[in-house]
């Protein structure tokens, strides 16, 4: 292992002992782990909550086996201590500042990650902002624009437009000429997806199935992002257009679709997929990883897409921050600040 400097041997992070709400969450000194081969460490300076991390704490989504059990899935730092080097992958220079994926325990002052799923830290924005970006944009780049990207005018409908994951999506369906469709629960929620460029629609105010048929004068989107999932699917199926294609991110609406017609999958030629960040493995996260910084990383430092930030906690207030997720008020992204220069 080379280090840039002298490492203390403990470290704060968040943990919990047993699955529940917000008030399981404190914070512990435990020991600064040391880099493997092929893995960076990094002296967390920002880390992001997700609705994984709130699933996780209320013991519905455990995480992969070998995975860190701690929760934290996106940081930035500086990296610190470089393990052994891997074949095939490019390692970081010790002291430089990145954006990175972890396999859990971002929550922490210290973060062990894949050197392959780490990302430059885009000019001009802060520990906060560059915090933000790693797992909305693996998780949109990887379901909408891999293997290919999506063709110029392609009508997406994005469920959630105003979370973290929604308003990344929107912001890179408008970069690459789509067009953006987006389903948010209020009218200043809706007001900040027409803000980012989509057309928004209140679910809980209108019939979104039918808002989609207006709006597309009955031709439909070509692709949905869900993370709703059975309560959806049957009024996803009717929105999609010839060859669309469904996507399931999350399951928020339930796992079980109840009444739906299939037979618009056949007349129709739909695709129903999904898929979870957390599963893959490090070789098809690192590939993600560096689709982002060609095709994606340019646009975040020309200015032409950016994180939505809505709050930040220091670490210490993690459960206060997961409590704010829950209460759902947020547009855009929950930070945790883990040093004081984060902002
Ligand atoms: N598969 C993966 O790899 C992956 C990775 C990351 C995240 N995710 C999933 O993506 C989702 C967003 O994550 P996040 O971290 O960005 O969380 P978040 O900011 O808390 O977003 C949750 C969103 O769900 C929306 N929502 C809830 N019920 C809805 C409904 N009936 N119709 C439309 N929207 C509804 C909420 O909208 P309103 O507030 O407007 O109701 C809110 O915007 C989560 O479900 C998460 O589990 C999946």
């Amino acid at each position: 292992m080379s280090t840039s400097s002298l490492l203390p041997s403990t470290m704060k992070a968040v943990c919990f002992t047993q699955a529940g709400a917000p008030d399981v969450l404190h914070l512990e000194t435990i020991q600064v782990p040391q880099p493997g081969r092929g893995e960076v460490l990094v002296r967390v300076m920002a880390a992001g909550v997700n609705r994984p991390d709130i699933m996780q704490r209320k013991g519905l989504y455990p995480p992969p086996p070998g995975a860190c059990p701690r929760l934290g899935l996106e940081i930035a730092g500086e990296v610190v201590a470089l393990g052994l080097p891997q074949d095939g992958v490019t390692m970081p220079a010790l002291g430089s500042r990145v954006c990175a994926l972890a396999n859990g325990g971002g929550y922490a002052e210290y973060c062990l990650v894949p050197a392959g799923q780490c990302l430059p830290w885009p000019a001009n924005f802060n520990a906060i902002e560059a915090a933000a970006l790693p797992e909305t944009f693996f998780t949109v780049w990887s379901n909408l624009f891999m293997p290919t990207i999506l063709p110029k005018d392609t009508r997406v409908l994005i469920h959630g437009g105003s979370s973290g994951i929604g308003t990344t999506a929107i912001q890179l369906v408008k970069a690459f000429g789509g067009k953006a469709f987006a389903t948010a629960g209020t009218a200043e929620k809706c007001d900040l997806c027409t803000e980012l460029g989509a057309q928004a629609i209140n679910y809980k105010t209108e019939d979104f199935a039918e808002r989609i048929a207006t709006l597309t004068k009955n031709e439909g989107v070509n692709v949905i992002l869900d993370m709703i999932g059975g309560a959806y699917f049957d009024r996803n199926l009717k929105c999609l257009a010839p060859d669309g294609r469904l996507v399931i991110i999350a399951l928020q609406g339930g796992a079980k679709a109840e009444q739906a017609n299939l037979a618009r999958i056949m007349t129709r030629r739909l695709t129903v997929t999904g898929s979870t960040l957390r599963a893959r493995d490090n070789g098809s996260k690192a590939r993600i990883a560096q689709d982002l910084a060609a095709k994606v990383w340019p646009l975040l430092a020309n200015g032409t897409i950016r994180p939505f930030i809505h709050q930040t906690f220091p670490l210490a207030q993690a459960a206060a921050a997961h409590q704010a997720m829950e209460d759902g008020k947020h547009f855009g992204k929950i930070i945790l600040t883990v040093d004081s220069l984060a902002a």
